[in-house]
């Protein structure tokens, strides 16, 4: 899985922004940040369709994500989600799909639904979104269970409880985080300690925020950005290297945890 990718949420809420969320996508495409995150709930379907816009020829450079509801997540319910997902991305297959958050439907249910899917190569992985340590075990016990890829979940500078004990977790069973709001939803960008830090290092604050996140070992970023000087800024991350002076600094302003934290969700 690429370690660089692009969120959607909040794209194709409003049809007088889907050009420049189709560009932005496209330039993401062109530096490189090949991994594309979205979600059948993300503007109703039509975040999907912004995405099948954008990787419209270009299928074959794209790692794509996407995400069932939990109330479709019953064993024929996700097979019928994924295909309405498949249709509005214009793709016959997703390189990964994900649980979006824990519901009523029995896990094993839905595991069974994504083995299906991966039997029948519409979808290449699976995994969950906004499991904590309690879902992750629970998960893992069941059959198939440890074919999980990957847990996408809250991580940032401001938000690192998971570093206690879910990222050991998932480091052990070799499953990928994806760190979601990455850059807290661009309230980073506004931190006055990180604004002076990134001053001085004469970068973007979004470019340190994401260049951090990505010497986590296990770790993929998936910034949101429909401005191309904001997807500029955050494929900067890939050459900032992050010294270990710069390392204590933000360690002394953003804590990491000193004991469990509950799992923070959005
Ligand atoms: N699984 C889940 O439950 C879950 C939950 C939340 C998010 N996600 C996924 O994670 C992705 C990222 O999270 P997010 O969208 O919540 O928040 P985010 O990526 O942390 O922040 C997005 C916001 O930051 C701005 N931004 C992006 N790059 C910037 C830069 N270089 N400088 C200044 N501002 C910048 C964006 O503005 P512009 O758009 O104007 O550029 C947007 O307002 C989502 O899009 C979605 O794919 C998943």
């Amino acid at each position: 899985m690429p370690v660089l990718g692009l969120g959607t949420w909040r794209m194709g809420e409003q049809a007088r922004g889907r050009a420049n969320e189709v560009a932005a996508l496209r330039l993401g495409l062109d530096l490189g940040m090949t991994l594309i995150d979205t979600a059948e709930m993300y503007g109703d379907g039509s975040a999907e369709e912004v995405v099948g816009e954008a990787i419209d020829g270009r299928r074959d450079e794209v790692f794509l994500v996407s995400k069932v509801y939990p109330h479709n997540a019953s064993r024929k319910g996700v097979i019928a989600a994924c295909e309405r997902s498949l249709k509005r991305l214009a793709t016959d297959r997703l390189d990964l799909y994900l649980l979006h958050w824990r519901g009523r439907v029995p896990l094993r249910e839905t595991v069974a639904g994504f083995e299906a899917l991966r039997g029948s190569g519409q979808i290449r992985a699976w995994g969950v979104s906004n499991f904590d340590v309690k879902d992750m075990e629970e998960l893992l016990a069941l059959p198939s269970g440890d074919q999980c890829a990957a847990n996408q979940v809250q991580y940032h500078l401001r938000c690192r409880g998971i570093e206690w004990d879910l990222l050991p977790l998932c480091r052990r069973r070799r499953i990928a985080i994806m760190a979601y709001s990455p850059l807290d939803e661009g309230r980073l960008m506004k931190h006055r300690q990180l604004l002076t830090i990134a001053q001085r290092e004469r970068v973007a604050p979004a470019t340190i925020a994401l260049a951090w996140l990505l010497v986590q070992q296990g770790v993929a970023v998936i910034p949101k950005a429909a401005d191309a000087a904001h997807v500029q800024d955050n494929k900067n991350a890939t050459d900032f290297a992050l010294s270990e002076h710069l390392t204590q600094e933000l360690d002394a302003v953003f804590p990491p945890p000193h004991g469990p934290v509950p799992l923070q969700v959005i």
